[in-house]
This record gives C-alpha cells, structure tokens and sequence, in this order.
C-alpha cells in the first residue's frame, strides 16, 4: 500500500515572528518530510503534504492590532508576510503555508461543532465571570492584574504568581484591576458553550486511542493516561466559547459567542491542507478518507493536552476519517545554554540575526538534527559544541573527502571517473556501507533509514559520521596526493579518487534530508539527477555502478569551517553585533566582553524629561524606514533631503539637519527610525513629512557629533518601535 503522508507542525501564534524553537520544531518535521520524499513505495513515489499555517485568533492578537490602530486581519497579515525569510532561509519547504482566519476554517470548525452538539456533547452553563466595565469586555486570567493572595506581590496576573509561583483563580486575586484601563473588574454572568469531555464516552474512547501502538510516544501515554484518571474522573468539561468582542469564529446559533482559540486552531491544520488541496485540484475529501492516509502532528511538550486530549475526541464526536489516521509526535524545549529561552534576558537565538551574519543555516539543521532523539528531552544548544560538532562532522569528516580527491579527477582524468574498480576498491565500499552484527551483515543504508523514519536523527547521523570515517580511513591510507606524484600509479589514483567519490556521493544521499542545499549541490557537481533513497544501493541493481566512468563537474567549496568568533557575534552586545557581519566574525579580532558597569557619569548629560505613562510614549509613532534616496539641498549647509520608505506603500520626503555628520551615500540604502506621525512641517526647501531620529550630546560645542539611528538586521520598513 502506499502510504500517503499528511504532515504538519503546530500552527504559531500569529502575535509575533519566529523564534529558533519554532526553527527547531520546524528543521525537525521538515527533515522528518524530506526522507519521507526520498522513498518510494513500490514504483511510485510517496505522497507526502506538509503544510503550516499561522494561528490568529485570540483576545491578545486583537488587542495589540487594537493598539497599533489596524484591523486584526491586517495585523495578522503583516505577520504572515514575514513568514517565509525564515522558513525560507532555512530550507524548511512547506507545501502550503495558511491562516486559521480563512473561510476553510470557519467553515470546518463550524460544521465540526454542529456535529458534536448533534452527539450530545455540547452544553451551556451560566458562569460569573470577570467583566471590565469601562472597556465592556469580558477578562481572560491574563487580562487582570492584582496583588498575589499568597506572598502580597503586586502586579501578578490572574492564574498564577510570577514571585512564589502559587496558582490560584483571579477571583483570589487582591485589589484586581483590567490590564486595559485598570478599573476594578466587576462579576458578569455569562453563558458559556462547554465541550463535555467529561463525558464517559470520552473516557472510554481515549482510553483505547491513546493506547493504539504506534500512535504515541510511551512517555506520553503514561502522561496522558495520569491526566484521564482511573475511570475518566479527573476529565473537567472544556470552555469553548468567549464573548464578544472577540477576534474569531462565530459559533453557530449563538449570537455574540466565538469560539475559544483552542476549539479552531487544530482545525486549521485540515483548512490548511485543503486550501492546499484545492490549489492542487487534489480531492480532499478523498484523500482523508484514503485507508493509506496518515496526518502526523509535530508539536512541542507545552500543548500536549490539547493535542492529546481534545483535539481527539473532538475529531471522535463529530465522525471525523482522520481519527483513526492520527499521530502525534512531541519534542522537548530548545535551550540556550542551558537557560530556558527568554527575550528579556537575552540568551534567544534570533534567527534572522543568524541568518543575517552569514551563518550557514545547514550547520544549524546539523547540529539540532544531531541532538535530536525520538523521546520528549529539551535539548541544549551551546555556541561551543555547536562550533565543534559543525567542524568535526560535516567539515572535518565528510566535505574533506571531496576536497581531497575531486581536484584529481578534474586535473587528471578531464572530469571522468574510472570505468571499474579494483577489488580493493569494493572490499572498502563494503566495509563502509555495511555493518556486521552477530554474524548477520546489515547495510547501513536501511539501518539509517530506520533511524530517520524513527525520528532518531542523531542516531542515523551518528552512523553516517562512521561511514565517513571508515571513507577518510581509506583515503588517509591510499594517500591519493603521494600516488599522483608517480606517473606509474595514475591507475591506482584513478581507482582511489573515484571510490571515495563514489562513498562521497552516498554520504551526501543520506545527508540530504539533513542538508538539501548542499545536497543539491553535490547533485549537481555529480552531474545527479535529484537524489532518492534509492540511490544508496550502491552495488547489485541498476544504480549500482552508475558512477563508473561518468564525467563529474568541477568541485567548489561546499560548505566553509565555522569561526568561533561568528558565535560570538551571535551572542554579543547589541552594540557591537549590529555592525559585525561574517566576514567581520572571520577578520577581526574577538570583541571585548562587555564590561557590566556604568560607564563615568558624563560632566554634562541632559537633563531627564519629566515621566511619562506607557500611553503617552504610545502615542508618537516611531517606525523603520529605508533611506532609498539622499541628496544634499541647495542654499542650506545644515540639512540633507532625504526620501524614506516606511512600508506605506508612498516614499516621504524628510528634511534633516545631519549634513555635518554624513555624506549622502553613506546613508542611502541604509535603515533607520522614523517619527511617522509628526504633523508635515513646511519648510523654505520643500515639506518635510516627518523626522529621523539622531543622538547627539548635550553640550553640542565640546561634542559636536550627531549619530542617526540604525535599526538591528533583521527589521523592516514599516515595522513600529514600541
Ligand atoms: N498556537 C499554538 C499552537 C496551536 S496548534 C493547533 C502555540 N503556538 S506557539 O507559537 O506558542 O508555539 C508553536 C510551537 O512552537 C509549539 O509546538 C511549541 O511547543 C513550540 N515551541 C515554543 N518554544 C519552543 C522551544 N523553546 N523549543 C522548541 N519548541 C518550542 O502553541
Ligand atoms: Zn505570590
């Protein structure tokens, strides 16, 4: 049978831009897709779908539109445009990328829920809840704020205490008031639409479910099966429904009401699939329906619950095929040193930084490819043993195998490999490709497939490092550089130059799901076709000699050693960081530590404006924008004209007293921070429609300097500074 694989990573908040653990998640599922594509079942290949989409709904996506002054559609639109740098940039190939606000997902979730309160499992109960009379909303736990009724700590959020870590209801909270404008909130009743999962019919069902082999990790079976209880006791019906005002999915019949962001969310992976589907004119329905069909969740250990517990009995209820079709795959957090990831403190990754310095996204796939096992386990990334791992392995190990013996077969033999190997030759193939266990030889080909297919990639990456060890063996031992100093041993030069390739051209088919850019490189080099996994079978079919006395390409630098210094750019002091690109990283000398004292109190630093309220910052307008023109203006030895590109779709014309300080090709092409919302200013050169922001020194006549503001890699004209 073939197996029709549908494959999908959980759907991100659509409130904010990648982080690495998404890259994580996301290299993991896209290596996991990409050996799935390599194989074929019988004569076809195998049909695999992967798709993504951003998860938009929710009260804080409407708030922070609501704060920015636009519509929540575009608010979640202006993220999704942001999308595909990252997942671009680091050779994660979605089919389909999509949106939970989309009329595939209204009309799936609705047609869902029907189903379900058909079944009997919808219920309503009045419920008193917290109401924000000024803003005439309903408050989420998050949305209210008071002093912990435990340790007294003030400004805790209403589920738990960020100071003595105790949980409680917000009702518990003292002297509560709404994050949005801080009035006393006040008790409400409300229906409230529930999922009854408490339900014996639930407990019955995800009892036998969670227990299907091969469905679920065995951690998390035992995880789950602790939160179900003995007879389902501990299953508490689930709130599905908030109220107006609420960015999300109307409930049917039931004015005023939207579905909780949770209840659509994991509808959105089938909107996804089929807007794909349509797309493709493949039929969705169909495809569902297919006994060969298998939809596969990669999802992080925080959202097991919803993935494990609803979503199933949800999909259950209302009769859905794919129940039966579901799996789930959880992975541990990605650390960063260690530390738990946090903005505030720094220890994050950011991956357009990383991208930005000219890293090489493929030492990134390695290294998280290498740590990763088939269990829940966080994993760590160290700057460290990220240099070493990426140096050893894929430089040290396997790129050296080319570079040490493609330029022979260039210079040599006019590109061409040898027609026939020595025996020599073969018993070396065979003691790299195959491994002998208890008397049984195994070709490692099939013992990495089942590893990838596992999802133990730092297992099958382990076995393909051996290969290339066994292959740098041989090439350290028939020292192809010494035979080419004897015109006698040009055969045997032949012979070794062209084994090594041909074990070179095998690492990089297993390697590839790991590393397809460089794999399609070495595709290319080889003069390949696009590599399958069938292509492994070195000896004994077809393929086997398909190397022999083939013409190969020139060889180029595949993939450069890792400096150490780039991790220290990517770690460094914003200052400092900003201006390093990688080849400062490789150039320059380390850049000092930051020292963490305050610098010598300047005889004369201004003043401090008078304190203002968060509102009051709000209100100036400040965004990124393009310097795509500057010129100096005529009849002024102060100013320079420049035209500014914010992301609005016009260019402004700003006038700035900066002409002291920069010539105007230093500044065009560069970024920098606008105030947008300035009233226009008429000047005797022209209106200027807002100002560049610039630091300068109080005392203007000892320090004359004026420094323009320039936003760190990765920002983009339009984006706000907030
Ligand atoms: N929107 C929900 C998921 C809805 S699925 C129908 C959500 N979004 S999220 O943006 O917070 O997280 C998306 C994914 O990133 C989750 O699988 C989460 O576990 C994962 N990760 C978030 N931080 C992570 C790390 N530090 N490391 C690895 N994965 C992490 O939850
Ligand atoms: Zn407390």
């Amino acid at each position: 049978m073939t197996r029709k694989l549908f494959v999908t990573t959980a759907l991100p908040y659509a409130n904010a831009a990648f982080h690495i653990g998404h890259i994580m998640e996301y290299i993991q599922a896209d290596i996991w897709v990409r050996f799935q594509r390599m194989q074929r079942d019988g004569d076809a290949g195998r049909e695999v779908h992967f798709v993504g989409a951003d998860d938009t709904h929710g009260t804080p996506i409407m708030i922070a539109a609501e704060k920015e002054g636009i519509t929540p559609q575009q608010f979640v639109a202006n993220i999704a445009a942001g999308r595909a740098q990252y997942l671009d940039g680091f050779h994660i190939a979605f089919d389909n990328w999509y949106s939970t606000d989309s009329p595939e997902n209204v009309d799936l979730s609705q047609s869902l829920y029907r189903k379900l309160r058909d079944t009997g499992l919808i219920v309503t109960k009045t419920v008193d809840r917290f109401f924000d009379p000024v803003k005439g909303m309903f408050l989420a736990d998050r949305n209210i704020k008071g002093e912990c009724p435990k340790c007294g700590a003030k400004n805790q959020y209403g589920d738990n205490c960020e100071v003595c870590g105790a949980a409680y209801q917000p009702t518990d909270l003292v002297n509560p008031f709404s994050v949005f404008t801080n009035a006393t909130p006040v008790m409400k009743p409300s229906e409230q639409y529930f999922f009854k999962l408490s339900d014996p019919r639930c407990f019955e069902f995800l009892k036998d479910w969670l227990n299907t082999p091969g469905r679920l990790q065995p951690e998390m079976v035992n995880k789950v099966s602790e939160w179900l209880g003995e007879a389902g006791e501990k299953l508490a019906d689930w709130d599905i429904s908030r109220d107006a005002p609420y960015f999300g999915i109307p409930i049917p019949d039931a004015p005023g009401k939207f579905f909780y962001v949770w209840m659509d969310a994991p509808v959105g992976y089938l909107a996804s699939l089929k807007n794909y589907c349509d797309k493709q004119g493949i039929d969705f329905e169909a495809f569902l329906n297919d006994p060969g069909t298998e939809q596969i969740h990669f999802i992080g250990k925080d959202i097991v619950s919803f993935h494990l517990l609803f979503w199933p009995a949800m999909l259950k209820f209302a009769d859905h095929p794919v129940i039966d079709k579901l799996k789930v795959n959880v992975h541990g957090f990605l650390t960063v040193n260690n530390e738990k990831m946090s903005k505030s403190r720094g220890t994050g990754i950011s991956p357009l930084r990383y991208l930005d310095l000219g890293m090489n996204p493929e030492w990134l796939r390695y290294y998280i490819a290498f740590k990763l096992n088939s269990k829940v386990e966080d994993l760590d990334f160290n700057g460290e043993d990220f240099v070493a791992r990426v140096n050893s392995d894929l430089i040290g190990k396997y790129v050296n195998i080319a570079s040490r013996c493609a330029g022979f077969i260039a210079k040599r033999f006019d590109g061409k490999l040898a027609p026939a190997l020595s025996e020599g030759a073969q018993t070396w193939i065979n003691r790299a490709l195959t491994q002998d266990v208890n008397g049984v030889v195994i070709e490692r080909q099939d013992s990495i497939a089942r590893h990838f297919e596992n999802r133990e990639f730092g297992k099958a990456l382990r076995e393909i490092m051996e290969i290339a060890d066994i292959t740098n063996q041989y090439v350290d031992e028939n020292k192809p550089w010494i035979l080419a100093k004897d015109a006698e041993k040009t055969a045997e030069l032949h012979d070794v130059c062209t084994t090594a390739l041909i074990l070179f051209r095998q690492l990089t088919i297993l390697l590839s799901p790991v590393l397809p850019g460089v794999a399609k490189n070495v595709a290319a080099f080889l003069n390949d076709a696009e590599f399958t996994w069938a292509d492994t079978q070195v000896f004994g079919d077809a393929v086997s000699h398909s190397m022999l006395g083939r013409t190969i390409g020139a060889y180029s630098h595949l993939m450069t050693r890792m400096d150490a210094k780039m991790i220290e750019a990517l770690f460094d002091a914003p200052q400092a960081a900003a201006m390093a690109t990688a080849a400062d990283a490789a150039n320059d000398a380390a850049p000092a530590a930051p020292a963490l004292v305050a610098s010598t109190p300047a005889s004369a630093i201004e003043e401090l404006a008078p304190e203002i309220k968060i509102d009051d910052f709000l209100k100036v307008d400040l965004r990124i924008a393009k310097i795509v023109n500057c010129e100096l203006v005529d009849g002024s030895d102060k100013l320079l004209r420049l035209t500014l590109d914010a992301g609005e779709g016009r260019l402004r014309n700003v006038f700035s007293g900066i002409r002291s300080a920069y010539k105007p090709e230093e500044l065009v092409g560069k970024l920098t921070v606008l105030v947008a919302n300035l009233a226009p200013r008429k000047m005797k050169f022209g209106v200027s429609e807002g100002m560049v922001m610039a630091a300068s020194a109080a005392d203007e006549k000892a320090n004359p300097g004026i420094y323009i503001l320039n936003p760190w890699p990765g920002a983009e004209p339009g984006m706000r500074i907030r």
